[in-house]
């Protein structure tokens, strides 16, 4: 644990071996509830890997506010200002509005089309059978959440994802069994609209338009993936489709089907990326989480940030500066594990173990980390709120080229699903 909580977040390589994946799969996309000011709790577990999945892919990072209303529907006031301070977090995390596109998810009405359109084919079962379902009314008791729009927030959560065609969702544990609902909802959607009329003729046609060589080598790959259960002929066959630049969207949706047998692939299945960060303590020791009143805010005061961290519990051994003490016993040793390198630790722990050094000191030294860690971020935090023109300008730059991508995959939804007739 403690190797993994030291190092940051393995690049994605690691996870997924990115040529495999075609092209067009390799979309990135999250959502993040607006619950206002975010703390080190979300910068560690979330924002740092955006950050560096930016640079490595097409990435698309939302502000997940009709989520919020499907279980604050009673309390909606606060969501706009939430939301201001969300984004306002994100770029000062580091998000680059030049690489990510940032948007809110209500201003991409395609969302709620999606949705929609992919209800008629949800079975109940499904939704119902979503952990987080019960879990989670259960644990909000106080709020009625026996609604249609609580019971279909996975599948909007779905939408959200295949809207995009996103190949890549980077999502924590809690997530996993929705992105594996998309990819359930996605093959169902693809199974009834994918198989048009004539398309063994269609996708015949279409290898055509390969060109000789291509086509040839296409017809083998498949050959080589139907009869021997070659997986790596089917990638290299996918790369060669996602290189192809004179075949429409859907003929290459069709070569994509054709070759594993099904339909067209109108909706690709997407896969979770799931970030391995450090678990951040919050400062009694239990999970970082506002609930839990244990958190230092992403952009806090420093004067604040000290305070709290000077008055964290220790290990209770330690009742005078003589008494030694046990880091497995203490929250400021979990601090240490995230933020302290081998030299400083191994001075922590001998300190601490042997009484050679106080509290304070040792907390000292995590002082100075978080305060260096938030310095860059406090700085753009503050750049950005005075100029909120500006990032309602990005918001919006994001918020088209969004709506373009979800509209051109809404076009090609509307057609498998006869609803062409304008
Ligand atoms: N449900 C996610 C959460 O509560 C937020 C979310 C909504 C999301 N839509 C998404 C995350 C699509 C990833 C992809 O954290
Ligand atoms: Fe915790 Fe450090 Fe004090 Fe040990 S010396 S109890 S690790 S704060």
């Amino acid at each position: 644990m403690q190797a993994r909580a030291r190092s940051p977040s393995p690049p994605p390589e690691n996870h997924v071996n990115v040529n495999t994946i075609p092209r067009q799969h390799q979309r990135v996309l999250s959502g993040m509830r607006p619950t206002g000011r975010l703390h080190l709790g979300h910068y560690h577990g979330v924002l740092r890997n955006w950050v560096q999945l930016q640079h490595e892919y097409e990435c698309f990072f939302f502000v997940a506010d009709w989520h919020a209303l499907t279980t604050h529907y009673e309390h909606s006031g606060v969501i706009s200002e939430n939301v201001w301070d969300m984004v306002i977090d994100w770029l000062a995390a580091g998000i680059d509005p030049g690489d990510a596109k940032l948007f809110i998810q209500s201003r991409v009405y395609e969302h709620a089309e999606l949705h929609l359109l992919l209800s008629m084919v949800t079975p109940l079962g499904w939704l119902e059978r979503v952990p987080s379902y019960k879990e989670q009314q259960e644990r909000l008791r106080e709020r009625d959440l026996a609604t249609f729009g609580f019971l279909g927030y996975p599948l909007l959560q779905s939408a959200d994802i295949l809207i995009y065609r996103a190949g890549l969702v980077p999502v924590g544990e809690d997530q996993v069994a929705h992105v594996e609902l998309t990819r359930e909802i996605a093959r169902r959607f693809n199974h009834i609209y994918g198989r048009e009329p004539g398309f063994e003729e269609k996708a015949e046609t279409a290898i055509r338009k390969m060109g000789k060589k291509n086509a040839k080598l296409y017809r083998k790959l498949r050959r080589r993936y139907q009869e021997q259960g070659d997986s790596g002929a089917l990638e290299t066959a996918r790369a060669l489709l996602d290189d192809q630049q004179n075949i429409t969207l859907g003929d290459h949706e069709r070569l994509f089907g054709y070759l594993d047998g099904g339909g067209r692939v109108i909706l690709p299945e997407p896969r979770a990326l799931l970030t391995e960060a450090p678990k951040m303590p919050g400062l009694d020791g239990q999970k970082m989480s506002k609930s839990y009143g244990n958190v230092i805010e992403l952009r806090e005061d420093p004067r604040e940030v000290q305070e709290k961290l000077r008055r964290m519990p220790t290990d209770p051994a330690r009742v005078r500066r003589t008494d030694p003490g046990d880091p497995a016993k203490c929250p400021v040793w979990q601090f240490h594990l995230v933020y302290s390198d081998g030299q400083t630790r191994g001075w922590a722990e001998e300190g601490c173990r042997t009484a050679g050094i106080g509290c304070l000191d040792c907390k000292q030294k995590v002082i100075d980390a978080v305060l260096a860690e938030q310095a860059p971020i406090r700085e753009r935090a503050a750049e950005y709120e005075s100029q909120p023109d500006l990032v309602r300008s990005i918001v919006a730059e994001g918020c088209d080229e969004a709506r373009d991508a979800a509209r051109e995959t809404m076009e090609a939804v509307r057609q498998a699903m006869g609803l062409a007739h304008r």
